[in-house]
Parts: structure tokens; C-alpha cells; sequence
């Protein structure tokens, strides 16, 4: 993704080569441009060094190059301008084209993402706010400032976004909208059922591959929520994430949420027994050895499957250690899913965990596909492309 990078005068100036930093590591070559109060921030020498180009800031510069903002604008395939002062906001509100970061922006045909910063006050002015709106209403995507400390040392709105967070914004802005109009519910990580208050059943999912299914049906426009169990993931961008612990939460979670959902995926690890009896106080191992009573909990999935909307693609998955293509088979028969994506722990590199996965997709008419090795966001890329080509009957 070739990616300009505006910079404006604020504190929040040194964010953007964190941000610099997280686009290159998400494989996108960055072009800086700053205004000459940016460089009163953040040294010019720093985003040149790190970009590995020459940072555009003099629009009159005559060095021989043709409009070298009209050249730059059409290379973007992304604008990002973070943080984006009051001033800037101001001049990109009302047309007032006398620099070269505001001079770029103008002349780009692609996604330009916004991340307003500024201090408190300056940032409840009704103006600031009516030229967000004004901005907004070019299509721009506007990242509102998040509420904490300011440079100032007050507390109110006005911060620029982590870096983390403006990264996925500009994924969202890049990415074609192919699950507009779509409720879609993925649930994620494992469920944890306690044994006495100091110990528990679980497994050991982590969470990734459902997060980067909920995080790129949000970027592809999907309405979307994950219900998750305990895991140590950020909620992704544009996600509402509901927090669940046991399967039977999990269950009412995703049954309530599931009600007017287009595509649900099941992709959490449920844990398939819970204690009968959890003890009020901790068991002492000086006492006889426990034996521990296990009752079944409800299968989220199967309950999905009984009441399925025939509008509704139901996804599930299988973890499998042996004869994986028959048992998955199996589950999505047994379950009336729409697909299942098989999981095999005897592929190298798929599993808990780890950043990539192995999987085949397996669909209820017979249709089979293995995904090659590939990170865990880069397969939840390819299953969502696999699911719009079901709903659409192209799936052969
Ligand atoms: N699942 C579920 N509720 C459960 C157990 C599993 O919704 N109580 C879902 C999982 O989210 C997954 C699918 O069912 O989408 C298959 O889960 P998996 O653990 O592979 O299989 P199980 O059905 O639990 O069967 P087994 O443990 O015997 O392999």
C-alpha cells in the first residue's frame, strides 16, 4: 500500500513515526509530507531517515520537478494526515490550499483518513467541530481524538489515537466495502469455567484467527460483534466486542446477537464440559484428591444450526488431530452449518497461538478448498472471500 503520511504542528507529532513505523511493518512503502510547524515538533531528518524519501513540505520549491503534489497525490493509495491540527482542519474545511500537505490532499483521488489532535478547548470550539463535519461530508474519514491527558495537563478529548488504532483506520479506508448492508457475529478466544476461585478449565486459543475475522469484516463494512472469552487482544477497529467468560454466557451472547445476523462465525474454542459443582472456597491439596464431576455444556453451534435462517451463513470451525476431513464433515452436517474451516494441529504452522494458520474450507454441497500457510489476517482475508462466493452460489 503506498501511503502518504501528513504531519502537522502538535505534541502528537511524535506518534506519527510510530505510525510511519507500523505501516512499513504492515508492507506499505510511506511518503511524508509535513507543514513547517510539524518541524518544530519532530525533526524533518527523522521521518526522512525512517520513510527512506525526502520529506515533501515546500510547495514552491523550484528544483525542476513538475507539481510534485499533484505526482505524489496520484501515487497514494492512501492519505493519512496524524495528526491533523485545527489549523489544517480548517484549511482543508474551507479550500485554503497554501501549503504542500494541504496542496497533496487535495489533489488525491484515493481514501484520506484524518486523526484530529489538538487541546481541549480548541477542540470543543464549534468551529472545529463544523469543519469535522464539513470534512466528513467530503467522504474523508474522520478518527475522532480519543479522552485522556493533554499536553496542557488537562483531561478531556483531544488526543490522538495510538498508533495501532489509526493503522486499522486507514486498512478500513483502503478496503473495498465487499459486506456493506451485512450483520455479521463472530465469536473468538476460548471460554474459561472456574473449579473453585482459584482455578479453571480452559484451552489454550488465544483469540487471533477470530479477531482477524471480525477485525476485516469491519473493515469491509460489515455491522459486526464479537463476542470473546478472556484473551489478551484489543477489541478490534469498528468492532463492538462483547466480554464473555463461560460457555453458557457465551451461548446467551451469541444467540441474542445472532438474531438478525446475515453470517455467523464460530470460531471460538468452547470448552465442551464445565464443573457440576464449583466449590465456594479453594480445594487444599491436603485434602483427598478431587474427583472432579463434569457436566456438558450447550453446543453454540448445534443450537445456531436447529433455528438457521435460510438468509444465514453459518461458519464453523473444527479442530481436528486425525481423520480431520471426515470429522469435520461430519460437524458441519451434525450442526446444519453452511461451511466449516478445518483446523489440523498435524499441519506446521496452524494452530494456537501462532501468527499463521493452515485450513480448509469444507462446504455443506461437497466443496473443498485448502488456504497455503499464511498469516492468521491474511486467512481470515481469504475465508471472507470464500464466504461471499457462497452466499453468492459462485462457490465451486
Ligand atoms: N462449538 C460450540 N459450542 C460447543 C463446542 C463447540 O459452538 N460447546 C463450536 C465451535 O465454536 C466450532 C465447532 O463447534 O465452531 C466445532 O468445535 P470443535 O471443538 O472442533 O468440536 P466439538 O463440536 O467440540 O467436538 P469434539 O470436541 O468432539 O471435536
Amino acid at each position: 500500500m503506498k501511503t502518504v503520511l501528513g504531519v502537522t504542528g502538535g505534541v502528537a507529532a511524535y506518534k506519527a513515526v510510530y505510525l510511519l513505523r507500523r505501516l512499513q511493518d504492515n508492507g506499505a512503502d510511506v511518503r511524508v509530507v509535513m507543514t513547517e510547524s510539524a518541524k518544530k515538533f519532530v525533526g524533518e531528518l527523522t521521518f526522512s531517515a525512517l520513510s527512506g524519501h525526502a520529506v515533501f513540505s515546500e510547495l514552491w520549491a523550484a528544483n525542476g520537478e513538475r507539481s510534485a503534489h499533484v505526482q505524489l497525490a496520484n501515487w497514494a493509495d492512501a492519505v493519512v494526515v496524524a495528526p491533523c491540527s485545527a489549523n489544517t482542519l480548517a484549511k482543508l474545511a474551507t479550500g485554503l490550499c497554501d501549503n504542500a500537505l494541504v496542496a497533496t490532499v487535495f489533489s488525491a483521488h484515493c481514501p484520506v483518513v484524518l486523526a484530529p489532535a489538538m487541546d481541549l478547548e480548541m477542540y470543543r470550539h464549534p468551529s472545529t467541530h463544523r469543519n469535522m463535519e464539513i470534512l466528513r461530508g467530503y467522504g474523508y474519514t474522520l478518527v475522532e481524538p480519543e479522552t485522556g491527558y493533554l499536553a496542557s495537563g488537562l483531561l478531556g478529548q483531544g488526543r490522538m489515537p495510538e498508533p495501532e488504532t489509526l493503522l486499522e483506520a486507514v486498512f478500513a479506508a483502503v478496503t473495498p466495502k465487499s459486506l456493506a448492508g451485512l450483520r455479521v457475529v463472530v465469536t473468538a478466544g476460548p471460554t474459561v469455567e472456574a473449579l473453585d476461585p482459584v482455578r479453571f478449565l480452559s484451552n489454550h486459543s488465544t483469540g487471533k484467527m477470530g479477531y482477524a475475522l471480525a477485525a476485516e469484516a469491519a473493515r469491509r463494512g460489515a455491522r459486526t460483534t464479537l463476542v470473546s472469552g478472556p484473551v489478551q487482544l484489543p477489541a478490534p477497529y469498528g468492532v463492538e466486542r462483547l466480554c464473555v467468560t463461560t460457555a453458557r454466557q457465551m451461548f446467551d451472547a451469541t444467540t441474542k446477537a445472532s438474531v438478525d445476523a446475515d453470517v455467523v462465525v464460530k470460531c471460538a474454542a468452547v470448552a465442551d464440559f464445565r464443573p457440576a459443582n464449583v466449590r465456594t472456597t479453594k480445594i487444599k491439596k491436603n485434602d483427598a484428591p478431587p474427583v472432579i464431576e463434569l457436566v456438558p455444556n450447550p453446543d453454540i453451534l448445534l443450537e445456531l444450526g436447529k433455528n438457521k435462517k435460510t438468509s444465514t451463513t453459518l461458519v464453523g470451525f473444527a479442530l481436528e488431530t486425525d481423520d480431520e476431513i471426515t470429522r469435520a464433515l461430519s460437524k458441519l452436517r451434525q450442526k446444519n452449518a453452511d461451511l466449516v474451516v478445518l483446523n489440523s494441529l498435524r499441519d506446521e504452522g496452524a494452530g494456537f497461538g501462532g501468527d499463521s494458520n493452515v485450513v480448509t474450507i469444507l462446504d455443506k454441497h461437497g466443496g473443498q478448498k485448502r488456504l497455503a500457510k499464511a498469516s492468521k489476517s491474511e486467512i481470515a482475508k481469504q475465508i471472507w472471500n470464500h464466504i461471499i462466493e457462497y452466499r453468492k452460489g459462485t462457490w465451486a
